[in-house]
């Protein structure tokens, strides 16, 4: 969608401005699936993407790396308009045994972490040999936890954003640019 990146954008009753645009986007993606491929070439990783928010990142993510891997995918939720409730839900829980397995979790958003600290200690108990997470964008000042994030895209402000498929109230997937909310 989004054509014009300069443009503020209307999702539900909110408006939002341009943040970070595409091309930015893009190069850092392409970045970080660079050191993955180099990190992971020897060690037959398998990626678990969180979705719905990583849909975008982690087909782009993935078409960077430059060994064959496997990919399986759980459906977490834990955000409910513009905020964290708290609870995690889990929606689609994980296919694929993670035993013995180098893994690495591709997520959208780092908030308060909560999220992830409730998948991570799940995901530890199935004794995979390694966990390691990616996150495309972390807000740092609101992070709760003190647990590693190994692959980060951009520290962000504690703002609400949209777009490269992250969404307020489903809306704004698919902008290709990630847009602020507007103060
Ligand atoms: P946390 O549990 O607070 O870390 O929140 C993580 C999840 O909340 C992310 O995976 C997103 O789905 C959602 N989320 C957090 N911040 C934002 C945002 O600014 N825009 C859209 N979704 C967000
Ligand atoms: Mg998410």
């Amino acid at each position: 969608m989004d054509s014009d990146k300069n443009k503020i954008v209307k999702a539900g009753d909110l408006f939002f401005e341009p943040y970070l645009d595409r091309e930015v986007i893009l190069d850092r993606v392409s970045e970080m699936g660079v050191a993955i491929s180099k990190d992971y070439v020897d060690k037959d990783p398998i990626f678990i993407v969180v979705l719905n928010g990583a849909f975008i990142f982690a087909a782009d993510l993935l078409r960077q790396v430059n060994f064959h891997c496997e990919t399986t995918f759980v459906k977490l939720k834990s955000y409910d308009g513009l905020a964290s409730t708290g609870n995690l839900e889990t929606l689609l829980g994980l296919e694929s045994n993670i035993e013995n397995r180098d893994v690495v979790v591709i997520e959208d958003i780092i908030d308060t972490g909560n999220t992830l600290h409730r998948f991570m200690q799940e995901l530890s108990q199935l004794k995979p040999s390694s966990i390691s997470l990616v996150s495309l964008l972390f807000k740092e000042e609101a992070f709760n936890y003190d647990y590693p994030i190994d692959y980060i895209g951009f520290t962000i402000p504690d703002r609400f954003v949209i777009g490269y498929g992250l969404d307020y109230n489903d809306l704004g997937r698919n902008l290709q640019s990630i847009y602020q909310l507007k103060s």
